[in-house]
């Protein structure tokens, strides 16, 4: 598909729809379902072959329909009314921005976002996205494949200071943190604490204490909140970009 052409057009079209997005989010409290969004269009990404990534391919059933997907649908369609009243915005874009914009209204950092980003058809096989109940050698290996960092890891990982999990999606149950629907360090502070009644830690997000690589930021972040939003802001900017040359 062709490459959307970046002009002065396009970008006042990304502005609208920052402001739609923000509407919308704020009207279906559904901020974390639009990361996680974000997170599951670009974390396909393979830096070897250069195949996935942030490229609105999820938006096609052969896609959405992957386990790792589960309730996925329901950001789709809620992105398909932005799309219908923004209708020169690629897909590939308005699945990044969604994500951009609901870490910046749950208060989180603001994240620079550069469009222009091509769809694709092309979805890729089912299990390029990590596993919740695997550790630390399947982390590394499912975020190295994306051309991403233990850093990276670790940081990205901080997304799950928003929202739950659902039995019907993927099994688990809970959020993670007390206040679901605010941006912060809490994700890493909560980490380090003993089990809470009724949160979360997936054996993926356990792991992250086991390697001291790993550790190391945890224990950085959960201290300072400034350094999160920082390295954060930097780590989802990448993911959103993979495979995308801004021009
Ligand atoms: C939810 C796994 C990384 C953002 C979930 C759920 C699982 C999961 C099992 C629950 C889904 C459900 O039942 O609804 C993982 C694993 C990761 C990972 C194994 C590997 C490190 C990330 C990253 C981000 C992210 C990098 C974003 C930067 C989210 C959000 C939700 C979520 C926001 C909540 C969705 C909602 O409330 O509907 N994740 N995740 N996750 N994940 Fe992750």
């Amino acid at each position: 598909m062709a490459l959307p052409v970046v002009d002065t057009e396009y970008l006042k079209e990304i502005d609208k729809a920052r402001r739609d997005l923000r509407a919308l989010i704020a009207f279906k409290n559904c901020a974390p379902i639009m990361l996680r969004l974000a997170w599951h269009d670009a974390g396909t990404y393979d830096v070897n072959t250069k195949t996935g990534g942030p490229n609105g391919s999820i938006r096609n059933e052969e896609e959405f329909s992957h386990g790792s997907n589960n309730g996925l649908k329901i950001a789709l369609d809620l992105c398909e009314g932005v799309k219908a009243k923004r209708p020169k915005i690629t897909y590939a874009d308005l699945y990044q921005l969604a994500g951009v914009v609901a870490v910046e209204v749950t208060g989180g950092p603001t994240i620079d976002f550069v469009p222009g980003r091509k769809d694709s058809n092309v979805c890729p096989k089912e299990g390029r996205l990590p596993d919740a109940t695997k550790g630390v050698p399947h982390l590394r290996e499912i975020f190295y494949r994306m051309g991403l960092s233990d850093k990276d890891i670790v940081a990205l990982s901080g997304g799950h200071t928003l929202g739950r999990a659902h039995p019907e999606r993927s099994g688990f149950d809970g959020p993670w943190t007390q206040e679901p629907l605010k941006f912060d360090n809490s994700y890493f502070v909560e980490l380090l604490t003993e089990e809470t009644e009724g949160l979360l830690k997936l054996p993926t997000d356990k792991a992250l204490l086991e390697d001291p690589e790993f550790r190391r930021y945890v224990e950085l972040y959960a201290k300072d909140e400034d350094a999160f939003f920082r390295d954060y802001a930097a780590s989802h900017k990448k993911l959103s970009e993979l495979g995308f040359t801004p021009r």
